[in-house]
């Protein structure tokens, strides 16, 4: 099973998570950043990990787009899972959720949940524990990949 993390970041801080959520997929697992990202590199049976910041309540354009275009070329077959970065706000809107949706109309298997992690402020940092929390996360997404196989 291959994995990458597909991400987008203004500031750094999806990125971060993003490479501590592809440290505990395995050995050949990258961070991918979204403007270097080429779809023909997911086979069935891959692990697609999307993470993107929100911006006003949504995922970012590139990462929307990249996910239109998974969704032409169909990800039968592709475990996958999203989570986003945000500020802790009563109302900060969703991304997670919608990149979730995104990959299951694309037809891939959801893996978990949809996952937010937070930063202080628009640029940052992340609240404490936020890495060690999405290395935890991806450790529980191998699990579940491993109990679906
Ligand atoms: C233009 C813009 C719009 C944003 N909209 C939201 C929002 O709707 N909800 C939210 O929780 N955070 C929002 N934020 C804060 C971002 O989520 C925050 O900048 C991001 O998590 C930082 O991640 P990054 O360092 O990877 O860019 C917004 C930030 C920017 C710059």
């Amino acid at each position: 099973m291959k994995a990458v993390v597909l991400y987008d970041t203004a500031y750094g801080n999806t990125r971060t998570i993003a490479e501590s959520v592809a440290s505990k997929l395995g050995s050949g697992a990258a961070a991918v950043q979204v403007d270097g990202f080429d779809p023909g590199i997911l086979h069935p049976g891959d692990l697609l990990v999307v993470g993107s910041p929100i911006n006003g309540w949504k995922p970012t354009a590139r990462i929307a787009e990249s996910l239109a275009d998974l969704g032409r070329r169909g990800l039968a077959g592709v475990k996958a899972a999203a989570f986003d970065t945000r500020v802790k706000l009563f109302i900060h809107g969703d991304a997670a959720k919608k990149m979730t949706k995104a990959l299951t109309e694309a037809g891939a298997t959801i893996v978990a949940e949809p996952m937010a992690f937070y930063v202080k402020g628009s640029e940052g940092p992340l609240l404490e524990g936020e890495e060690e929390r999405a290395a935890a996360w991806a450790a529980d997404l191998v699990a579940s990949v491993q109990r679906q196989a």
